[in-house]
């Protein structure tokens, strides 16, 4: 049998499945990983673009930073690897998404439970009075103000040195410890604490499935590491997992 069927064994209608998305489910819409030999750190220092302190100091810089991201975002879209997830909820008792994703592809695909980490590209917020708010296109020295107090607004994004929303945190934990199996799909699990949660799950029990085109630091403690691209992986999963409900 080959992984893909021996996965499929662990997936009936009764399964509770946890899936912990990264830059590299994207990467096959257009959408740049981060530490890949193209990726947005390996090109550019993080310091110099994601935190508060870079954003008050240069709002013009970090602010078309984000609207170029969010450019990006909308000219692409969800690929077969997030569809197939989406589809996925056909086959088992829950899926629920923790993605460390800013695009919001998983909603688009069609995920009805996601769980965002790290905030999304689409919403921004006054730094003073918190209000949420669309912005305009920016021009040329352009910095998006608030409509209500004129302060800074800022994307809803979780920058270096902040904390991640406390919400989110506690859903993903309950749903990695309380899942059957749970999946590492594109992502280098070097970033904490999302990269505590599928070490969480296998300690409560579940089946760990890292998918990824190489080795990361979560390698070494799954049952199950493929190396092949989301798409082409997730797709595979998929067509199997048909074929045993039409058996
Ligand atoms: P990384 O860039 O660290 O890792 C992307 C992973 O995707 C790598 O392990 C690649 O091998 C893998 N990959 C590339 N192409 C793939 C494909 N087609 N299918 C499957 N896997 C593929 O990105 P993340 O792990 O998401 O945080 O990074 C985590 C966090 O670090 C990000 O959310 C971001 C960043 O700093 C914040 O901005 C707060």
């Amino acid at each position: 049998m080959d992984a893909f069927s021996k996965i499929a064994e662990h997936i009936k209608h009764d399964t509770h499945v946890a899936i912990l998305t990264g830059a590299g489910i994207s990467a096959e819409s257009g959408i740049p990983t981060f530490r890949d030999k193209d990726g947005i750190w390996t090109k550019m220092d993080p310091n110099q673009l994601a935190s508060f302190d870079v954003f008050l100091r240069d709002p013009v810089l970090v602010s078309h930073w984000y609207q170029h991201r969010r450019k990006v975002a909308e000219e692409h879209k969800p690929n077969a690897g997030h569809l197939a997830l989406a589809e996925l909820e056909k086959f088992c008792k829950s899926v629920t998404v923790v993605t460390q994703n800013i695009d919001r592809y998983h909603q688009k695909a069609g995920s009805k439970n996601v769980i965002e980490l790290h905030g999304n590209i689409e919403e921004n917020y006054c730094i003073r009075c918190k209000k949420f708010q669309e912005i305009p296109e920016l021009k040329d020295n352009d910095v998006p103000k608030c409509k209500y107090c004129g302060d800074l607004v800022r994307p809803n994004v979780v920058w270096f040195g902040e904390m991640l929303p406390q919400d989110a945190i506690r859903k993903a934990s309950e749903t990695a410890r309380n899942c059957d199996v749970f999946f590492s799909v594109g992502t280098s699990t070097v970033v904490f604490p999302a990269a505590q949660f599928p070490l969480d799950a296998k300690n409560s029990g579940a089946v760990l499935i890292e998918i990824n085109p190489e080795e990361t630091m979560l390698t070494p403690y799954c049952h199950y590491s493929v190396r092949e691209k989301s798409s082409v992986a997730l797709t595979q999963l998929l067509e199997i997992l048909k074929k045993k409900i039409e058996k």
